[in-house]
């Protein structure tokens, strides 16, 4: 990290917006000055100018019993209604919505005419399973159009929808499942990943059938299930029900009523720094006026002519805020693509590129990094012109993968915008507005308009410019989260009891303020990894790794990684039973599938190490830092802490 952030200090390329951009651009200089004279009053106008109230509100924010914030809440309006029919209603019908990709080449155009009445329908069929206002439904869906449909009908009757990413396993849909206790699961048979159908109803049923005898209540009564992969899928009578028989038959009459603006859209679980996932809730008028406020000047989105593309799966934030709700609700055209980049070749994305005439390119570090380490040849073969916007979100960007996305992908002219957010912050919180900002290779920089951020010392203080700190959020914003799913408790823990005298959002990440006041983004304090731009907790791997029954114990760290930033690094202590009946590496193996098994590939450790034992301090604390100057293979830092001083060259000389 130290070399990192003298890196980042001695960087001083800076790039101004090419001047025909800046003169066409949605978001101008004008934004921050009336966000700065009143910034309530600034959120209250975009609410109402961006989006259609059935009811309009009287009153903007509601802060009087803080962390608790309210929004527009005397207003009511419909989300789907936002996103879909006002487009048609306006005459945009026929404008494309989705530019569906399938991996194998399948493709679909869906226009807005056409989505909007494959939502009624949804929304029908939904109603008719006996799903209402604030009702749970769960998405387990590959990227395919029925997903982005399935979310909005959920919407569209007031209910919440909380979609669980496709790579996630039986195990992890299970708990989020029960947690959230959805009364009806949507899914596929499956859907195709690196050129071959991968499964997804199997997990569905065996999620559901691993809660009998639980003690968990079986909330669940239907699975909607979309044919997508044509495998083979058991089927329970009564339960399961395809998509193809129930929703085409289904009317395209439904009629979008009026819900209160902080009527629950949805949850989303995200990794913090205890083994459980937290169900973070999103709720609806301040969420969409963010979401589309964001993505409207932060990406520079011109309705009628751009064609935008979030990579982003939308099983995380990303994909629920910049493929589903910000992009329709703008009434953009957007490209949806259902595979892995590289399959059937490594210039899958490039040829997308140049086949839809992308314009606007939003995707993450680690992708980019990734290409970077192919060549540039591969790139240079497709026709690139399109591109005149590019983003970057999940991580920090190196300026090295910077400069390379400005030249290889951007040619040199296309600025880029490095956006700062989270799950629980809902929408961009600190970006670049491409057609005002002087960019520079690795900084996100600026607090968008409307959103107040600081830099500050463990006391809250202030650092000032040229220090660095922890970040904070000082205001409350549209879309903040508005709670932790059933546990109030944990979400003013977390976010608000470590400023809660200034009342200030403490976000978990370092950051330096540069002599410009600039944010550098540093990476998190806390023990949570941030592996290819997902959010990953180290308690969660440990706890799945000591219930495997060869594990004693186990302690996670994130180290760094060309690629994936971060990767996860699993120092374990075998039971001697174990040790003596396997090899060194055959356990490593098969902790590593354990863990992918457990939670989902993602979260399988690129190493790991078998030690005997574990650094830790006098009170028992493991001593993580330690062990990540071992994955990260650098001399050992201050040891003087630990219980035993001497462990620490035991680990790595074992280690080595
Ligand atoms: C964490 C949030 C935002 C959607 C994707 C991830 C890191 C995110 C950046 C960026 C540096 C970034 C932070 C943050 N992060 N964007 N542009 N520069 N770091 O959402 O899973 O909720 O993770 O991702 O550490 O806290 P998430």
């Amino acid at each position: 990290m130290s070399s990192q952030i003298d890196h980042l200090l001695t960087e001083t390329r800076r790039f101004a917006p090419p001047s025909s951009f800046a003169a066409a651009a949605v978001g101008t200089a004008e934004l921050y000055e009336r966000a700065a004279a009143d910034r309530v009053g600034f959120w209250s106008d975009q609410a109402r100018e961006l989006l259609h109230w059935h009811t309009p509100f009287t009153e903007t924010l509601d802060w009087s019993n803080p962390p608790f914030a309210k929004w527009f809440a005397d207003g009511e309006l419909n989300v789907a209604y936002n996103c879909l029919d006002r487009h048609v209603e306006a005459g945009a019908g026929d404008r494309v919505a989705l530019l569906w990709e399938g991996e194998n080449g399948d493709e679909r155009r869906i226009t807005y005419a056409e989505l909007t009445a494959e939502v009624k329908r949804v929304a029908n069929v939904l109603e008719g399973l006996g799903v209402g206002q604030g009702d749970r439904v769960a998405i387990y869906l590959p990227m395919i159009p029925e997903a982005i449909a399935s979310m909005l009908a959920i919407a569209r009757i007031g209910a919440i929808h909380s979609v669980v990413f496709g790579g996630f396993s039986a195990d992890s849909l299970r708990s989020r499942i029960d947690d959230a206790g959805a009364k009806v699961v949507i899914t596929a048979d499956g859907g195709y990943r690196k050129g071959k159908v991968s499964s997804l109803k199997p997990a569905v049923d065996q999620a559901l059938a691993d809660r009998n005898g639980s003690g968990v209540q079986d909330t669940v009564d239907h699975v909607l299930v979309v044919r997508r992969g044509g495998n083979d899928v058991a089927w329970t009578e009564g339960r399961d029900l395809w998509w193809h028989d129930v929703v085409p038959a289904a009317s395209d009459h439904h009629e979008a009523q009026a819900f209160p603006a902080e009527n629950p859209l949805f949850i989303l679980y995200t990794s913090g720094t205890t083994g459980k996932p937290k169900g973070i809730m999103h709720t609806s008028g301040g969420y969409l006026t963010q979401a589309m406020f964001t993505n409207k000047v932060v990406h520079d989105i011109h309705p009628e002519t751009d064609v935008f593309w979030c990579t982003a799966d939308i099983g995380w934030i990303t994909g629920h805020s910049y493929v589903t709700y910000g992009p329709l609700a703008n009434g953009a055209t957007q490209v949806l693509y259902e595979g892995t980049p590289d399959t059937p070749h490594p210039g899958r994305w490039w040829e997308i590129i140049q086949k839809y005439g992308v314009s606007i390119f939003y995707t993450a570090p680690t992708a980019i990094r990734s290409f970077m380490k192919l060549g540039r040849e591969i790139p240079q073969k497709f026709d690139l012109s399109s591109i005149r916007l590019l983003g970057s979100v999940g991580e920090p960007i190196n300026p090295e993968a910077w400069m390379w996305y400005r030249k290889v992908i951007g040619g040199k002219a296309a600025p880029i915008v490095d956006t700062w957010w989270q799950t629980e912050t809902g929408a961009i919180m600190i970006s670049a507005l491409p057609g005002v900002t002087e960019t520079k290779p690795g900084s996100a920089q600026v607090a968008i308009p409307g959103v107040s951020i600081e830099v500050v010392d463990d006391d809250g203080v202030h650092v000032g410019n040229g220090n660095g700190g922890l970040l904070v959020v000082t205001e409350p914003w549209p879309s903040m989260l508005r709670g932790i799913w059933g546990d109030p408790d944990r979400f003013v823990e977390t976010y608000w009891e470590k400023f809660s005298a200034q009342n200030y959002y403490f976000a978990g990440d370092g950051a330096r303020l540069d002599d410009d006041g600039d944010v550098w983004l540093l990476g998190r304090v806390d023990d949570v990894m941030n592996v290819s731009g997902h959010r990953l907790s180290t308690a969660e791997i440990e706890s799945a790794l000591v219930g495997n029954e060869a594990v004693a114990e186990a302690a996670v760290v994130g180290a760094s990684d060309e690629t994936t930033g971060q990767a996860v690094a699993a120092f374990v202590i075998i039971k001697q039973s174990y040790l003596a009946a396997h090899s060194p590496d055959g356990l490593a193996q098969s902790l590593r599938a354990w863990v992918g098994e457990q939670i989902g590939p993602i979260a399988r450790p690129r190493d790991v190490y078998i030690v005997e034992e574990l650094p830790k301090t006098r009170s028992g604390k493991i001593m993580r830092r330690l062990l990540r100057d071992v994955a990260e293979g650098r001399e050992v830092g201050d040891t003087t802490t630990l219980a035993d001083t001497a462990v620490m060259s035991v680990i790595s000389a074992q280690v080595r």
